[in-house]
């Protein structure tokens, strides 16, 4: 069996949902359950003896330890992490607590644990961390696109986190000797996204006739991956990734922020016409920048594709319809997300909804 950290979250989950469809291997499922956190994505996995969930903290070291005895799992997937920029200007604290201290004390539990396994199990098993491309700062419009070899210049709290994470990770593996992979993921997109994030907030404000807040001149370009190739891409370096390497994945397909939004707009007009007949691209409103906003982000994603034969399987056209039908297809998904807790946050980010707009698109 496989341990997942942070398989209640968006891409945990649906890694977790994609691994117990695709393989007869037992998942621990290890989340704390934050306000990312939500079970509601694993309801389908009710019953089903493959899926063992804990609630726990990754930084829990009496808990994780009992649990790598008790589960004996030849591999541990790393994605649980605070994992939103705008979250980690507003408050770092929580970030440096799970994405470094708590990385820290998984490796010290993982290391132990390995340590004690037969020579056969301890050359088999493998702790893959999943890492983003924010590590490697901002590009130019000209520069070339994040290869492996890029320095890391981090510049939020968030990936400045992530860094520190990622360096521990290799730390672990050079000194230990720790079978480490890490992989250098894009922005993803899907179904189970919490809508604090790009797309899924332009989806629920869309439909809800709110604004939909577009950060300065919205030509900020990322580079964006459907969740189930980056779920494929690390199942894959799971299965023949080299030790101590780290991979970049991504989906090739850079585009500005403001194109995003109108093709989710364009989408929404098409599957779900206003009843006035206006375009959901109306609401577009432009709102004061996010604070260090990177201006691009660009992955080349070859050594991963050369090496282990990965390729994503939907294109940006593909699985943004699928992504806005999903939204259309799971309105009861999206209004239990959207608690008190989640209303707090769109309160102090976007001033209740309009405030901080600058103009009207
Ligand atoms: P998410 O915020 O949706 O989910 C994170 C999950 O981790 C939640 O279920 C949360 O409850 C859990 N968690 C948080 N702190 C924890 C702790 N201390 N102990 C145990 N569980 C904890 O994040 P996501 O978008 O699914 O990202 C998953 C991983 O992938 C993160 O490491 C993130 O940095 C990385 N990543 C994300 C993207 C993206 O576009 N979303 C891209 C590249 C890499
Ligand atoms: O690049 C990988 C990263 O992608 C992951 O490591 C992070 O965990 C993930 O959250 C994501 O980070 P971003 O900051 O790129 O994602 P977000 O969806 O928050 O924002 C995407 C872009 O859209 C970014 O340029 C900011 C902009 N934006 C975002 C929001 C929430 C807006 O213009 N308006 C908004 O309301």
């Amino acid at each position: 069996m496989i341990l997942v950290t942070g398989g209640a979250g968006f891409i945990g989950g649906n890694f977790v949902l994609d691994w117990l469809a695709q393989s007869g291997e037992s998942v621990v499922n290890v989340d704390k359950l934050t306000y990312a956190g939500n079970l509601e994505t694993l309801t389908s996995l009710d019953g089903n003896p493959g899926h063992i969930f804990v609630q726990a903290d990754i930084g829990d070291r009496a808990v994780i330890d009992r649990l790598l005895v008790t589960h004996r799992p030849r591999a541990v997937v790393n994605f649980a992490a605070e994992s939103h920029v705008d979250r980690s200007i507003h408050g770092p604290e929580d970030f440096i607590q799970t994405n470094v201290l708590g990385t820290f004390r998984l490796l010290e539990a993982v290391r132990h644990y390995w340590s004690g396994l037969s020579a056969p199990d301890k050359e088999a098993f493998r702790f893959l961390h999943v890492s983003t491309d924010e590590v490697y700062g901002s590009l130019s419009s000209t520069d070339p696109a994040f290869t492996e070899t890029n320095r890391y210049e981090p510049n939020s709290p968030y990936s400045a986190s992530k860094a520190a994470s990622d360096h521990l990770v290799r730390a672990w593996h050079h000194t230990y000797g720790l079978p480490v992979v890490t992989t250098n993921c894009s922005n993803n997109y899907g179904p189970y996204h919490f809508p604090e994030k790009l797309i899924p907030l332009m989806i629920v404000n869309a439909l809800a006739g709110k604004p939909l807040p577009v950060y300065g001149d919205g030509m900020q370009i990322r580079d964006w991956l459907y969740v189930k190739d980056h779920c494929s891409a690390i199942r894959r370096v799971l299965e023949a990734g080299r030790l101590g390497e780290t991979y970049n994945v991504g989906g090739w397909n850079e585009k500005p922020n403001i194109e995003i939004v109108r093709t989710v707009c364009a989408l929404l007009d098409e599957l779900r016409p206003k009843a006035d007949g206006t375009s959901y691209a109306t609401q577009i409103t432009y709102v004061t920048d996010r604070p260090g906003h990177d201006r691009r982000y660009a992955i080349d994603a070859r050594k991963l594709e050369a090496e282990l034969g990965w390729k994503p399987a939907e294109t940006f056209e593909t699985g943004i319809r699928k992504t806005v039908q999903w939204y259309l297809d799971n309105p009861n998904w999206v209004a239990n997300v959207q608690s008190g807790a989640y209303r707090e946050w769109v309160g102090k980010q976007y001033g209740g909804g309009t405030q901080g707009a600058e103009r009207a698109a």
